[in-house]
């Protein structure tokens, strides 16, 4: 169905903003109870999902159990997990991957069994993968799920949720009415929903390098703080040792699967340094790996270190890693060959929007899950390929959960108000804001922090919000200024959650606070502190 034959306001019962894993698992399990439309910002490859290459963790191994996979997952969250999510989620691993199996998804196979793969942190191999494009394959088998009258709004950029208190009724508690959505010729969709989904992924762009597509701009995150969610853990940014340091390649990821099968991380001498940090070397959790490789640039003043997958040999890298090779060799580079050059890059938003497991949100009807949602499965530090895991357990139970709670449908849903706006005047320099605010964020709120650094990333990133929202209201809107304003927002969240935290845990270093506190704590921001941030 083509959206372009609808007008304002556009009724549906489910509306999911978001084509990843977690909105297209959504969509499938609503799509026979109700009308459902699904949002992509770009075309429906446009999620993090579609780059996933690792895999998605499971117990799936005879040597393996639920035990042991908690356990792996507690501790890389540094006692910030939730228990029983973590639980919960890691109990429907088996029958969730079964289930993608069945609708077609070509997982790797060892014979009869699944071909299990093994990543930093995991004391057993439970990483089912397509080689080395697994978030590709789950996406088209889950997509092929979805029939003709699910309306796939391609190209539709989300501006801001509306809720019963934005449109004044507080006769209740708030609840979410829809949203509007900018269209791709420039006008502006009201959508009401009796169900709205977050499920827009993390927020990576607000560093200079990142492993994430372009839309990774925290709209879901930012959206739902305007609303009035609270927002938690967001100091916690997972950085990936090995992103390819390269002009023209700066966001394809090198997996860390190539470590699990034997790649080495070195120096440009050839040196295996991450054992001087850890002793599990290569394989230690990535906040471990990432810092080391952070330490020893700052060290030795270099730009980047390298990986070595020849350890791996011809064969293995042809079998487990043939787009990997295949993009390095577009850059003129070999993975068996020479080492290739490497750099820690913002992977995966590890808080986000405070959700219960079945993504349900402060707000009436906002559910929000995956990457955008702080579960508690992740805590200080996700566990590798936990996260399309997540995905997909959280879709299920959000699913459920809408199921058995029918909401009516919105009746007043206000057009989008354009009055303040002006002629198109000066614009404001998004590319260069855009740089600025991840030039900040990298140099002042990366890998390690200080509460100096921190002051000065927050002075910065003010004065650039307020120039954002003077000029947001006054001008039409278009997807680059959308997504600069919610940049601004989550980068502020981030730097006010990490200054939130008086100690080193996880994912969160500080040179003033390097100690863990016996006692975890979430960083929680309620929407009431936005003048703070
Ligand atoms: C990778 O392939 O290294 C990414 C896996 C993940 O982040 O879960």
């Amino acid at each position: 169905m083509n959206a372009k034959a609808f007008t304002s306001p556009l009724r549906v019962d489910f509306l999911i903003l978001g084509s990843g894993a977690a909105g297209l698992l959504a969509a499938a399990r609503l799509q026979r109870h109700g009308r459902v439309a699904i949002v992509s910002k770009g075309t429906t490859h446009d999620s993090n999902t579609w780059f996933a290459q690792g895999g998605i963790a499971g117990v799936l191994a005879a040597d393996d159990s639920v035990e042991n996979h908690v356990q792996d997952t507690l501790a890389a969250g540094a006692g910030l997990c939730r228990e029983s999510v973590v639980r919960e989620i890691i109990r429907r691993s088996g029958a969730i991957i079964r289930e993608l199996i069945d609708i077609g998804t070509t997982f790797d196979t060892h014979g009869e069994a699944l071909h299990l793969t093994r990543e930093g942190g995991h004391s057993k191999r439970r990483i089912a993968h397509a080689r080395d494009a697994t978030g590709r394959a789950i996406a088209r088998a889950l997509q092929a799920q979805l029939g003709a009258d699910v309306l796939r709004l391609c190209g539709y950029t989300a501006i801001d949720l509306i809720t019963s208190h934005h449109i004044g009724d507080y006769s209740g508690p708030n609840r979410c009415l829809g949203c509007y959505l900018l269209a791709p010729n420039g006008q502006v969709l009201s959508v009401a929903a009796r169900h709205t989904i977050l499920a827009t992924g993390g927020a990576g762009k607000v560093y200079l390098y990142t492993s994430n597509p372009h839309g990774a701009s925290g709209d879901g995150i930012a959206m739902a703080w305007r609303a009035g969610c609270t927002i938690a853990n967001m100091e916690f940014i997972q950085f990936h040792p090995t992103c390819l340091f390269h002009r023209d390649g700066s966001n394809l990821l090198l997996s860390e699967a190539l470590r699990g099968e034997g790649a080495h991380i070195v120096d440009a001498q050839g040196r295996r340094f991450v054992f001087d940090y850890d002793p599990r070397g290569e394989l230690a959790p990535r906040d471990i790996v990432a810092r080391a490789i952070d330490h020893e640039m700052k060290k030795q003043g270099t730009d980047c270190m390298f990986l070595d997958a020849r350890p791996l040999g011809e064969a293995t890298i042809q079998r487990q890693f043939p787009n990997i090779q295949r993009s390095l060799q577009r850059l003129g580079l070999d993975l068996n060959r020479a080492p290739v050059p490497i750099v820690p890059a913002a992977h995966y938003t590890c808080g986000g929007i405070d959700t219960r497991l079945d993504g349900s949100t402060a707000i009436e009807n906002l559910h929000a899950i995956g990457e955008v949602a702080c579960s508690g499965l992740h805590g200080a530090n996700r566990l590798a390929s936990n996260s399309l895991l997540e995905c997909l357990v959280m879709a299920d139970c959000c699913a459920q959960t809408i199921l058995s709670h029918p909401a009516p449908a919105p009746r007043h849903i206000p057009a989008w108000d354009d009055s303040g706006v002006e002629p198109e005047g000066e614009r404001i320099p998004i590319k260069q804001n855009w740089e600025e605010i991840r030039a900040t964020m990298s140099h002042y709120v990366g890998i390690v922090r200080s509460n100096e650094r921190l002051r000065r990333a927050k002075r910065r990133l003010l004065l650039i919000q307020h120039e954002i929202d003077d000029y947001f209201w006054r001008h039409p809107v278009s997807r680059d200024l959308i997504e600069l304003r919610n940049l601004a927002q989550v980068a502020l969240l981030i730097v006010r959650s990490a200054q939130m935290r008086h100690e080193s845990r996880g994912l969160h270093y500080s040179t003033d606070y390097p100690l863990t506190l016996p006692e975890a704590r979430e960083t929680l921001i309620p929407p009431a502190e936005e003048s703070k941030t």
